[in-house]
């Protein structure tokens, strides 16, 4: 039995669902920890691929159970549409997907304040509601995913949040108020998630744990968008970082065996937001186009840049980061040259060069398989950072997958 945490290093979209999926086994128990459905994970198995926002990556693999923790905030209507989708693509969530009854529910109130206030701060969120439901869970006034199932015990203090929704919307960000009447009743509509999903996380993964079932802990987002670690104010609302697992499902640090922190082998970024590596060029336009790096939540283009070692260094740190996965080799394939940055000189990088393999690694099994150049840079980045890239990645598929 081993419990493995998978953690994005760069600003997210690493390829973690791929991965997670990719370790899945029968007996796996797969859990989120934070954030919500401003994640997107894509999953190609048997050649259909799959787009996760909520449900963790493990739900694919029909004999996992999945997880989603405390530290994860909950539309539910993102999530039924979630559940739906799977089970057109004949996937079965039932007795198979367990949420905290702790979670913290998003409003439409918390996605129109997320939407309008974006357009005052453009910090390029997904629009998803995500921050305003984290700040009413600090702020101490969130409804929680468990009381969908008697909202009527809970109808004034949600009148109360929402007129304080409306407040701010109207009197700070010229928007339109929503009407409670109508968030009430359509969350009524909900209640049926309540009753099959709503139980006590923290039991049943402390049940996993002693019973000796492989657990994985799937981070999303990535830790340069962590909201006390990250390029702040251009990050996301949760703990995107390893000590998130812990106050997110309630596990204490002791009971991870492994932290496997996963990079691309360049680095793409969403939204606004400090990017040094950023390329603007015929290269950015290549990787963009063979990496498809698009974002699977929004659809907006991912900005594309060379590795930066310096800045994993640093993620490494934080994350206690014990192997390496490296994601998306076969993109740089046609690449003459390729750069990763080493350190900055004030604030620009100083880059090594490596000279590019020109050869295909997409049928690659095996690390001798791959082109002498390609292991010569993953031999550096893995002497550059001192952890060891114990599984490299050369497509979306499950087997594209080498394992070292
Ligand atoms: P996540 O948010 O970290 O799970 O990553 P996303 O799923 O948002 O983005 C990664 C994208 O790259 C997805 O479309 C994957 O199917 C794809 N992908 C993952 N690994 C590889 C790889 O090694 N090579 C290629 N070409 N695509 C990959
Ligand atoms: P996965 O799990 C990439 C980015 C947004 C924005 C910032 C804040 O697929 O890696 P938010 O809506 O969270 O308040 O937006 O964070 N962002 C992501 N970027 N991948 C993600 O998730 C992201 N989730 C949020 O683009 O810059
Ligand atoms: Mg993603």
């Amino acid at each position: 039995m081993t419990t493995t945490l998978v953690i994005g290093l760069q600003w997210g979209d690493e390829g973690k669902g791929k991965i997670v999926d990719a370790l899945t086994k029968d007996s796996s128990v797969v859990c989120r920890f934070q954030g919500g459905h401003n994640a997107g994970h894509t999953i190609k198995v048997d050649g259909e691929s799959h787009v996760l926002h909520l449900v963790p990556s493990g739900i694919i693999n029909p004999k996992s159970k999945c997880l989603i923790g405390n530290g994860v905030v909950i539309s539910p209507q993102a999530l039924e549409e979630e559940i739906q989708m799977l089970n057109n693509a004949g996937i079965s969530v039932e007795n198979r997907l367990f949420i905290s009854a702790k979670c913290p529910l998003i409003l439409p109130t918390h996605v129109a304040i997320d939407q309008a206030r974006d357009k005052q701060e453009n910090i390029g969120t997904t629009g998803r509601g995500i921050g305003p439901a984290y700040e009413d869970k600090v702020g101490r006034r969130s409804i929680k995913f468990s009381d969908l199932l008697d909202l009527m015990s809970i109808k004034e203090k949600l009148f109360n949040i929402l007129d304080f929704h409306n407040k701010v919307l109207t009197k700070l960000l010229n928007a339109e108020e929503l009407d409670p009447q109508i968030i009430f009743t359509d969350l009524k509509k909900f209640q049926y998630l309540a009753k099959s999903y709503s139980c006590n996380t923290n039991e049943l993964v402390e049940d996993f744990y002693k019973n000796g079932d492989d657990i994985i802990f799937e981070g999303a987002q990535g830790s340069m968008l962590d909201i006390d670690h990250g390029t702040y104010p251009f990050v996301t609302s949760s703990n995107t970082t390893a000590g998130g697992v812990s106050s997110g499902l309630g596990i204490g640090p002791k009971f991870i065996d492994n932290i496997l922190g996963i990079s691309k082998a360049y680095t793409t970024r969403v939204g606004e937001g400090p990017f040094p590596t950023e390329l603007f060029d015929s290269t950015a336009e290549e990787i963009s186009r063979i990496g498809n790096e698009f974002g699977a939540t929004t659809g907006r283009p991912r900005r594309c840049g060379w590795l930066d070692l310096k800045a994993l260094r640093e993620v490494i740190f934080i994350n206690s980061v014990t192997t390496l996965c490296i994601t998306k080799l076969d993109v740089l394939d046609n690449l003459e040259t390729i750069n990763a940055c080493i350190d900055y000189d004030q604030s620009t990088p100083v880059y090594k060069s490596f000279t590019g393999w020109q050869s295909s690694t997409v049928n690659c099994n095996k690390f001798s398989d791959l082109p002498k150049c390609a292991q010569e840079y993953i031999l550096y980045i893995e002497d550059f950072l001192g952890v060891p890239v114990n599984i490299i990645s050369v497509g979306p598929s499950r087997n594209q997958t080498i394992y070292r």
